[in-house]
């Protein structure tokens, strides 16, 4: 997959140099690349933004920057495919792990991480125009720009690709993955030493009982939703419960 990241702080984005983003674009699994906004401006300020028309707190990205930063990156040739455009904002629809599935399977993605107010709504309706655009909130808070958000999302994205996850079945055991599982937020976890300052692991974890380990991870996945997200049992078709679930 290839990404493409506008901001005026390529800086920011460092940390897609390590850890398992890091291995994966050195695998060649993942092609990013961060590009300054300020290299498509030309004045001597490299101004980005003005006053908002209509008044207002605030500065509003100009929208000839952005026009032709995305007009470079994603060149002129028809016959090439169009990437998918992302626009990070407190505005967007939700960004979710259903979404991230979906975007994983994209062949590119471009995120163009906004500052201040926002960018000139007619840079996004020319976009439209050209290719599919998606604006996403990765919550209900205000980020002080795109630039964290866009790095939530390009994870959640690229540790769906294939090869990318070291475990293939880590994935599919998430809170929030398709399955059985589905509408229910992952339990706890242990680990050795079988006893850490006096608390033993549960001792049906060491039971080699693989049917018992699944019941009390599916209990332990019901207690964990019931407390923290209560509101996601209800979107759990009743079939997918059984009596015992309903005991828990
Ligand atoms: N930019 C500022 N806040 C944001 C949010 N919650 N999600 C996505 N982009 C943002």
């Amino acid at each position: 997959m290839r990404i493409d990241i506008i901001t005026i702080f390529a800086d920011y984005f460092a940390p897609l140099d390590l850890s398992l983003i890091g291995r994966a674009r050195e695998s060649g699994l993942l092609d990013i690349r961060v590009h300054d906004l300020r290299s498509w401006t030309h004045d001597r300020h490299r101004t980005v933004d003005d006053t908002p028309y209509g008044g207002g707190p605030g500065m509003v990205m100009k929208p000839e920057p952005w026009g032709e930063a995305l007009d470079t990156v994603v060149g002129g040739d028809p016959d090439t495919v169009t990437p998918r455009l992302v626009l990070p904002t407190p505005s967007g629809a939700p960004f979710t792990q259903e979404r991230a599935e979906r975007l994983s399977g994209e062949p590119w993605l471009v995120f163009a991480c906004g500052r201040y107010e926002g960018i000139d709504a007619r840079f996004v309706a020319d976009a439209r125009e050209r290719m599919a655009v998606e604006e996403l909130s990765v919550g209900d808070y205000v980020l002080a720009g795109g630039e964290s958000a866009t790095l939530v999302m390009v994870e959640a994205i690229s540790r769906l690709l294939p090869g990318v996850l070291g475990n293939a079945d880590s994935a599919a055991q998430d809170s929030f993955a398709p399955g059985a599982m589905e509408h229910l937020l992952e339990g706890p976890v242990y680990t050795k030493p079988p006893v850490w300052r006096g608390r033993e692991v549960p001792p049906i974890l060491l039971s080699g009982n693989h049917g018992a380990v699944d019941r009390w991870r599916r209990d332990e996945a019901l207690r964990t939703t019931a407390r923290n997200r209560p509101e996601l049992l209800d979107e759990i078709p009743p079939d997918q419960l059984d009596q015992r679930d309903r005991e828990v």
